[in-house]
């Protein structure tokens, strides 16, 4: 629809006229001519064009167009000498109106005259009071009949009934009046006839021809000489249209020059149209001519009236007076919308076209000029067009946001003094299109999460608007696809469409993961769809979810890592040190350390925050040989986390001096049943237990030296390092300050330190180390399973010594 709308103005339009000619009082629905054909307009095009006929002012619309054929055809009853009354050419005018783009035409239609009127006298009768003294050849007039019908139509003879005294005369005068004259042939005898009736005719030039009559009675009486006289032949005089009632137009003034009853002279109208009658009167004493209606000067511009001035005696003379009605401004213009359409699109161009305005104004001249305008500060005018018609324009562009309608005044005034004014008011909307895309509130969004949150809780929410109407308003949300860490964002989070809450999908490991980014899009449902994209840094805060970790000495199970402590060991000396690692940051991996158990509580003390053992006091020769320290590990986390690893203590200058090593390491993994069995064993058969521990000298005494074991490094296996532990930008408070550094020492007297690289490295000093501790180890597995495989032996024998005894 607003693709025929919008063209942008045509820079002008055909303007032809088109008359025709065609007899009055034709039927209803009668063709006058096929205007399509004659103008070479498209008969297909006429509807869509929205062709019309425009009458000016309100008046009748007296012809129709068929928008199917192109003609012209009567709508109404069409009578020339209603419309035009003695006008010898009578026209009606309209204007036809095309639109798309807008074009004007002239129609004249001249209206023919047919003979459908006949002569009319102003009266049925007319009184004639002749004296009997009256010479031959005296004239007396009569007055002329009327036809309202023009040219050969109208009245074209008289005849005068045959009689013995008169003959007829007709002249004509000045301004088309006829002298219609009696002349008197033979002498009248009032004595004889008293009163003669004669008969005129007044007849018509149409085919047929038409006739009027009037029957005029002739009293015969005593003299009367002169007949009245008018002061002008013709009177003019113009008068204001909407003049009130009582108005006095004009006097008319006529005198008798005869004395008395005969000098006294009459005034009354001579033929009338019925319109006048209804507006005038006149005063048969004075002749003085009154307003008894309203004269419109929109209805009639002039009136030609008749005036007759009688003595008693019946000699008369006429007058001529032509009323001219003169314009007042009265008719305020008439704003008249011929088109409009609304909605307009915001995006439409400026000086595209939305309406079509006609003014009218029915009063003439000046005062139906009218000037057209709209108001200020409105991205709208009115470009005149063809005559009295306007476009409007757009000329700016249009926003729904910023204003979604406009009320539009019209202004038309004319230029009559005082002018008169009209308005109209308008409503114009716009009409959405999707020209903004969503904005988000922010420019980035940040969201923080603890680690170890419940998959589906929520953590943040992004908004984005958009102004734009309804769907084309509307905002969608969803997550860019990317990967974060090898794996689809859409595995970590999930964001709902319509609220653009994000929720997390998994648990996040800190550890694992400190922080990504993903890009979330904000989509509106318009079509074409705009949308804009905003960044989403998501942070993950630690968690205390992870114990100290002992790496040094090796924690439960392998603890045959024993440190030799020199007796001559002085207080400070250090011993040993413990070495662990916590995976989280910050407070939760800040470790202290401290002796939770100790053989002797006062030998030992360890760095609450470096871990080293060192001696308290002097060692004397009274301290117990073997020392065990429980060591704990704390972090500095809430609730704190801990571990705890045991160290064994020697004291002793030589390896060759500790008595059961074995002992010492079983101390508390042996069961207390083996114990009780072993005691059962060697109370029962102290044989069998010196054979077991002969045994068991044989295979030590076959073993390398132990002493190596202590010997080099410690070596720490990579594989006790925790994963990824390095620290990542973002983390908690201590972070490079707090650094893991691991210390090994021999256990020597000499307390020398060698020096490994720190974690992050990971790595370890020199091959030869590795190994030589990995074929220790290895010997130590080995001693372990033969240690059991003899026991094994001593027990099946132990079983079998009982059965035999039992037998
Ligand atoms: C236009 O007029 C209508 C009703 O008179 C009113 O509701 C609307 O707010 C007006 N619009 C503007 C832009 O002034
Ligand atoms: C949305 O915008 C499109 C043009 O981009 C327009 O055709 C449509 O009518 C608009 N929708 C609404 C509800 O205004
Ligand atoms: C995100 O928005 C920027 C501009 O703000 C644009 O250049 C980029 O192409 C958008 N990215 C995607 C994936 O749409």
């Amino acid at each position: 629809m607003f693709g025929l709308l919008f063209f942008v103005l045509m820079a002008h339009t055909a303007y032809g006229d088109v008359s025709y000619s065609f007899p009055e009082e034709m039927k209803r629905g009668s063709v006058i001519g096929n205007i399509a054909k004659d103008l070479g307009l498209d008969v297909n095009r006429l509807s869509s064009r929205k062709a019309r006929i425009d009458t000016e002012g309100n008046r009748k619309r007296y012809c129709d167009i068929n928008l199917n054929t192109g003609e012209l055809t009567v709508a109404e009853r069409i009578d020339r000498e209603g419309l035009c009354r003695e006008k010898l050419t009578c026209y009606l005018h309209f204007e036809f109106v095309l639109e798309y783009p807008l074009e004007l035409h002239r129609v004249n239609l001249q209206i023919v005259d047919i003979n459908d009127n006949s002569p009319v006298f102003s009266k049925d009768f007319v009184k004639l009071d002749i004296s009997e003294s009256a010479d031959k050849g005296a004239r007396f007039r009569v007055n002329e009949a009327r036809d309202p019908d023009i040219g050969q139509n109208s009245v074209q003879s008289y005849t005068l009934q045959r009689n013995d005294n008169f003959v007829l005369a007709v002249n004509s005068e000045t301004e088309g009046v006829k002298n219609i004259e009696l002349v008197l042939e033979k002498e009248l005898d009032r004595e004889r006839e008293k009163e003669v009736t004669l008969i005129l005719t007044a007849v018509d030039g149409g085919t047929p021809p038409r006739s009027g009559t009037v029957a005029i009675h002739v009293t015969v009486l005593d003299a009367n000489d002169n007949a009245p006289v008018f002061s002008q032949a013709v009177y003019k005089v113009s008068l204001p249209e909407n003049s009130p009632v009582d108005t006095v137009v004009l006097t008319v003034s006529a005198t008798d020059a005869d004395e008395g009853q005969n000098g006294y002279v009459t005034y009354e109208f001579g033929h009338l149209t019925e319109t006048a009658k209804q507006i005038f009167s006149l005063d048969e004493k004075t002749g003085e001519i009154k307003l008894v209606g309203s004269v419109d000067f929109e209805d009639d511009v002039r009136y030609e009236i008749i005036v007759e001035g009688k003595d008693d005696y019946g000699l008369s003379t006429i007058t001529k007076v032509f009323i001219d009605v003169t314009d007042i401004n009265d008719n305020a213009p008439v704003i008249v919308i011929q088109s409009l359409s609304s909605p307009i699109p915001e995006n439409a161009f400026p000086g595209t076209e939305v309406g079509i305005i006609n003014v009218q104004d029915r009063d003439s001249e000046n005062n139906g000029q009218v000037r057209c305008s709209i108001q200020q500060n409105v991205p709208f005018k009115l470009v005149p067009s063809i005559k009295n018609y306007y476009s409007l324009v757009t000329t700016g562009e249009l926003d729904r946001e910023l204003l979604s309608d406009y009320n539009l005044t019209i202004t038309a005034t004319d230029e009559g003094s005082p002018p008169l004014s009209s308005t109209k008011n308008l409503h114009l909307t716009v009409a959405d299109v999707n020209d903004n895309p969503p904005v988000f509130q922010e420019h980035n969004y940040r969201a923080h999460v603890q680690e170890n949150n419940k998959p589906g809780s929520s953590i943040c929410s992004v908004s984005a608007t958009d102004p734009d109407w309804r769907q084309n308003g509307t905002v969608v949300y969803s997550l860019l696809s990317s990967d974060v860490n090898g794996a689809p964002v859409s595995s970590f989070l999930s964001i709902n469409g319509d609220t653009g809450v994000i929720h997390a999908v998994r648990s996040f490991d800190y550890e694992q993961l400190k922080s990504f980014k993903v890009l979330v899009l904000a989509r509106d449902n318009g079509s074409p769809p705009l949308s804009s994209n905003v960044s989403v840094s998501v942070f993950i805060s630690d968690e205390n979810d992870n114990s100290p970790q002992i790496l040094y000495p090796s924690p439960e199970g392998n603890s045959f890592m024993t440190e030799m402590v020199p007796k001559a060991a002085q207080a400070g000396s250090l011993v040993s040190k413990v070495i662990a690692v916590d995976a989280d940051s910050g407070q939760n991996a800040w470790l202290s350390y401290h002796i939770i158990k100790a053989t002797d509580p006062g030998l030992f003390t360890i760095g609450v925050h470096s871990g080293e053992i060192r001696t308290q006091r002097d060692i004397s020769e009274s301290d117990s040989m073997k020392q065990n320290l429980i060591v704990s590990v704390r972090d500095n986390g809430q609730p704190s986390l801990s571990a705890t690893c045991a160290l064994y203590l020697l004291i002793s200058d030589n390896l060759a001096e500790v008595p059961e090593l074995k002992d010492m390491s079983h101390d508390e993994s042996s069961s207390k049943l083996t114990f009780y069995l072993i005691i059962a064993l060697v109370s029962v058969s102290t044989f069998f237990l010196t054979f077991i521990i002969i045994i068991l000298a044989v295979r030590f005494c076959r073993r390398r030296k132990p002493r190596l074991l202590f010997d080099g490094a410690v070596a720490i296996p990579s594989a006790y390092l925790p994963p990824n532990y390095a620290e990542v930008e973002g983390a908690g408070t201590l972070r490079s300050t707090y650094n893991y550094d691991a210390y090994l020492t021999t256990g020597s007297r000499t307390s020398d330190f060698k020096f490994v690289r720190s974690y992050n490295e990971g790595t370890l000093t020199a091959d030869l180390t590795l190994k030589k501790t990995q074929s220790a180890v290895d010997d130590l597995e080995g001693l372990d399973s033969e240690m059991s495989d003899s026991f094994q032996v001593g027990l099946r024998l132990l079983f079998m010594f009982f059965i035999c005894a039992l037998c």
